[in-house]
Parts: structure tokens; sequence; C-alpha cells
């Protein structure tokens, strides 16, 4: 049976970001949280490294400001860097009050702070290899008991539902349809406020540090919804994702880098040092390009990364995660070095949104890894991403809590028409599709480009895209036919975007424009007619 739920505030997405909005909206309004899958299955279970802040009284607001811009490469929009990091201590402080169990020092009161590229200061709180897994079980926990939060697992928004305001005319964001798993049927959920907060998009590509669920499913509903969209060629390929047959997705932690561990080509040799003065700790664009480069100069399969110099008992104490997971491959990260490669780790582009969290369509927010903030710039720094979705969250949540008495409930929305639809009898479509998309995504769109890698990557976008448009008019939609036709939009917008940049700054490096631009400009793709869209490329504000 097709169901109507009615909520105040709708929140597409569980993880850091989504959870943090609710608990903070939960006071004073009747929320629901969607979930694709299991509430713990985004990024944010995964995250390993910790969280950027500034704690120390030796680290300062400037430094952290200076080294995101820095890492950045003249694109972060200044006003956003500063906005997150003067919010910094006090996210983190909410966290610590909710409960999370962050690594102290030894023998002491005081919060152990690691080091990662990019940082010229310890400034990174964490629990020990496995952050993630601490703030969101902590902020599950929260949610699963609260009496205004209500948490559909396994229910997977598909499309959002908008309507014309009755007094300004202009359109608002009024709910979402979402496909239950649970029972095959699709839903619709009615809110005054809508809440994107899906995470990023990287299992555009073939090899990915990120779970299933990254497929860049809110960047494709605000798009096609009329929201602008930036900077999506900006992907991060994480420098180091364990090299092994059978490990899936798993990352290999920055702070391993930040405590010593040391890049080696398989004949043993650092080669860092000859790429960039802060060798291994350099930033992410500038390491995993080192990578690829070496990889592809000596026909090698991965590079090593080597933190056997530290005695056996800090790797057990700070690095416990990776050194369980490296032995179920037969690697003993105490005596053996671990074989890495570069894979797609996070989406610095997304939903335009200004410090509120609000995109260009009326009562519709996008947070965390899904917006643009303008924070990264061309690279975003290690651990500045889980702060992002904190402080948004939080501001989001003033922003809309101020907002929910003056605004009306909407109109009724139509069900989800099933009528003109059968069930599929071919679903090999979907997996070929996929397949292709995510390989030639990585040939043609991936740590170095060219300019007829993309025009290859265009065309056959546009066919895949026809195939996709074809099925999902004809074809019972499933979760998988969702993420295909999100996945091929995404891939859409990185590709167009990457063709509009014509330098090489950040993650995105062209062999036809190997150098930077004096003038630094975001990309920002404006959907015109919600079908034929325009690209416009605006100068970044002073
Ligand atoms: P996510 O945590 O990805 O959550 C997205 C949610 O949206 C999921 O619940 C998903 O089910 C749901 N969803 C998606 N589409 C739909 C849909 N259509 N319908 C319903 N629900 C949907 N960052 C740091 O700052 N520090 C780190 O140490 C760090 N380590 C990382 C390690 C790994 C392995 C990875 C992959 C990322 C890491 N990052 C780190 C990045 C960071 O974890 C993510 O950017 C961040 O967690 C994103 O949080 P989010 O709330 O925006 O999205
Ligand atoms: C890591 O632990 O290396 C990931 C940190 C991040 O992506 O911010």
């Amino acid at each position: 049976m097709n169901r109507h739920y009615h909520y105040d505030v709708l929140i597409i997405g569980s993880g850091a970001a989504g959870l943090t909005l609710a608990l903070n909206l939960a006071r004073t309004a009747k929320v629901a949280v969607l979930s694709k899958n299991a509430v713990n299955t985004g990024s944010t279970w995964f995250a390993q490294g910790g969280i950027a802040a500034v704690l120390d009284d030796h680290d300062s607001v400037e430094a952290h400001v200076a080294d995101t811009l820095v890492a950045g490469s003249g694109l972060c929009h200044e006003d956003a860097v500063r906005f997150t990091v003067e919010r910094s201590k006090s996210a983190i402080k909410w966290l610590i009050e909710q409960g999370v169990d962050f690594t102290r020092e030894q023998n002491s009161e005081d919060y152990h702070l690691t080091q990662e590229g990019g940082h010229s200061h310890r400034r990174i709180i964490h629990s020990a290899d496995a952050t993630g897994r601490a703030v969101h079980s902590t902020l599950i926990e929260q949610v699963q008991h609260h009496p205004s939060i209500e948490l559909f697992e396994h229910h997977v928004a598909l499309n959002l539902i908008t309507q014309a305001d009755a007094d300004s005319r202009k359109l608002r964001a009024t709910g979402a349809y979402a496909l239950s798993l649970r029972d095959d049927h699709v839903h619709v959920f009615q809110a005054k406020v809508v809440v994107l907060a899906t995470g990023g998009a990287s299992k555009v590509y073939l090899y990915t540090s990120n779970p299933d669920s990254a497929s860049g499913d809110g960047i494709a509903m605000a798009w096609r919804a009329g929201c602008r969209v930036a900077n999506m060629e900006f992907n991060q390929f994480h420098p180091t994702c364990l090299y092994h047959p059978k490990a899936k997705s798993f990352l290999i932690t920055e702070a391993l880098r930040g405590e010593g561990a040391l890049l080696k080509l398989p004949n043993g040799e650092r080669f860092m040092p000859r790429f960039d003065e802060r060798a291994e700790l350099a930033p992410r664009d500038v390491v995993a390009r080192a990578i690829d480069h070496e990889i592809k100069r000596l026909g090698c399969e991965c590079v090593y990364l080597d933190i056997s110099h530290k005695s056996e008992a800090f790797i057990s104490e700070h690095f416990p995660t990776v050194q369980a997971r490296c032995l179920e491959y037969g690697i003993d990260i105490t005596r053996d070095p671990i074989p890495v490669v570069p894979a797609a780790h996070y989406t610095c582009g997304g939903v335009v949104v200004d410090h509120n969290g609000q995109t260009d369509l009326q009562n519709l927010y996008a947070i965390g890894e899904t917006s643009f903030t303008g924070l990264h710039g061309a690279n975003r720094m290690a651990s500045n991403s889980l702060l992002e979705c904190i402080v948004y969250a939080q501001s989001a949540a003033e922003h809309i809590e101020a907002k929910l008495p003056g605004i009306g409930g909407p109109k009724a929305s139509p069900k989800w028409d099933e009528s003109r639809v059968t069930n599929s009898d071919e679903d090999v479509v979907i997996s070929h599709n996929w397949d292709e998309l995510r390989r030639f995504m990585w040939d043609y769109v991936g740590i170095v480009r060219t300019h007829k890698r993309l025009e290859r990557a265009t065309h056959r976008i546009k066919l895949l895209q026809k195939e996709i448009a074809e099925y999902y008019s004809n074809y019972k939609v499933s979760g998988d036919l969702i993420e295909l036709r999100n996945l091929a939009t995404v891939a859409e917008l990185i590709i167009r975007s990457a063709m509009e940049r014509k330098e090489s700054r950040g993650l995105h490096y062209s062999l036809d424009h190997p150098d930077i631009s004096p003038i630094a400009r975001d990309t920002i793709l404006v959907p015109t007619n919600f079908a034929a869209q325009d690209v416009i490329v605006s100068a970044l504000p002073e």
C-alpha cells in the first residue's frame, strides 16, 4: 500500500550531517529521517582519521583557516572557511556532550590530537582510527531514543516534491517520494522543510573508499528540482586505499602518514620528497598524483606505505582497526609495508548553499558532503569534512527552527503513479550500465584528464543517459535503478564541469592545460527549464 506521511522536517540521509540536524531540531519539530540502507551504512561510519578543530592553545583559527585556504588551491570561499573554523571548538564540545569518546593522551585528561596532510598543527581529534564509528554510533543511539524523531531505514528517496507557494508563486520543496525496500512501494513524505543529507558521489568511480550509498542521490535530486550545483570536477582521490583483491574499499588513514609512515616504491625507495618538500604530508591532490605518476612510470600495481619502524605498542594503540583489517589479508603492519593505491574518496562540489545550508529552492536545505559551501575549494583538507557536517547541520537547525512557525502546511501531493510501468525482466541492463559508467569515469575523468578523454566520456554518458531514461519510464523503479539514474546525472555534471575548467588546479589536473589560471573561478552549473541546462562560470567573490 502507498502511504502518506506528514512531518515538520524531512531529512534525507542518516550520516553525521543528517543526525546532527535531527537532534538539534527535535526540541521543537517533528522530524523524519530517511536512510536508504541500514542507518550506519553511509561514509560517516567508516571515517577513520578524525575531525579537524582548533583545540590546542598553540593552534589558532587563523592557522586552521590559512591551511585550509592553501590546500584549497585559491578556490575556497574565505567566509565559509572562517565560518566553519570559528565554530569548530563548539562543534566538538557538542559531540562530547552527546557522549562521543575521543582518545585522550596517555595518563591524562587531555585529548590526543593527531596530524594529517596540509595541517600545520596537530589538530585532529579522533577515536583511535575509527572516529566515524564513535561519532555515528553515539548519534544513532540518541536518535533512536528520541520521541520526536522517526527513523525510516531502507527507504530510498527518489525525487523531491515541489509546489508553487500560494503567496509568492515561487516553487518550494514540500517533500519527497521514497521507495521502501521493505514493501517495494513508493510512499509520499510531506514536510514543511526538506533537507538533503545524502553524502557524496564517489561511487561514480570504479575504485572508491566509499560505501555503496555514495551515489550522489541528493545532488541529482536537487539538480532535477532546479538547484545550482558547483565545482563537481573536484572529486578527491585519497592516496592510500588498501590494494588487495579481496579488500573492497578499505582506507588506510592519512593519520598513519601524520604519525610518520613513509610511502615507498616496490624496491623500497622513498619517492614523495622528489615531488614536494612536504613529502608524505603534502595535501592529498599532490600525493595521489605522485602515486599515480609512479605507478604509471614503473608499470607496477601499487606503492607501499610503511609504518613498521614504529613500535608495535604504538601501532596497536593508534591504529587498531587498520592493523586488524590488514592482518585479515595476511599483512602484519608492524613488519610489512602496506600495498596502497589512490581511490575516489570525497565530492568537494555539490548543491550550492549559503551559511545556513539553504539551497536555491525555498524550504530545501543541503548539508554535509552533498552540499557546496565553498569550504573545500579545489581540494578538501583532511578531516575538515566531518567538521563541516556538524557546523552546517547546527546552523541549518537554527535557521529552520526560526522559520518553521511561519511555514504553512503543503497541499496534498499526488501518489506515485505506477500505472504505466511493468516489472523489468532484464535487470542485467542496470548492472551492465553501472559497470560501464564507473569504468569510463575512472579511465577518462580520473586523476589526470585530457580534453580528448573528456570528450569520450561526454559521448558515452549521453548514450547511457538515453538508455537509462527509456528504462526508467518503462519499468518499475528499484533501488539499483534509482542509483544508476543518479550516478549518470552526477557523472554528467562532473564531466561538464571538468570540460569547463581550462586550467589545472587542486584536484583537477589536465595535461592539455597544465598551468593554474591567475583568476580563481567556481564552476557553477545552472539548470534551466530543468531539462536544457546551461553552464555559467562565475567569478569567485572577493
Ligand atoms: P554520509 O555519512 O555518507 O551519509 C549519507 C546518508 O544518506 C546515508 O545514511 C545514506 O543511506 C543516505 N542516503 C543517500 N542517498 C539516499 C536516498 N536516496 N534516500 C535515502 N537515504 C539516502 N572525513 C573527515 O572529516 N575525517 C575523516 O577521518 C574521514 N575519514 C573518511 C574515511 C572514509 C573511508 C570515508 C569514505 C570518508 C571519510 N571522511 C572523513 C569523509 C566523511 O566521512 C564524509 O564526508 C562524511 O561522513 C559525510 O557525512 P554525510 O552525513 O554528509 O553523509
Ligand atoms: C583519513 O583518515 O585519511 C581520512 C580523513 C579524511 O578523509 O578527512
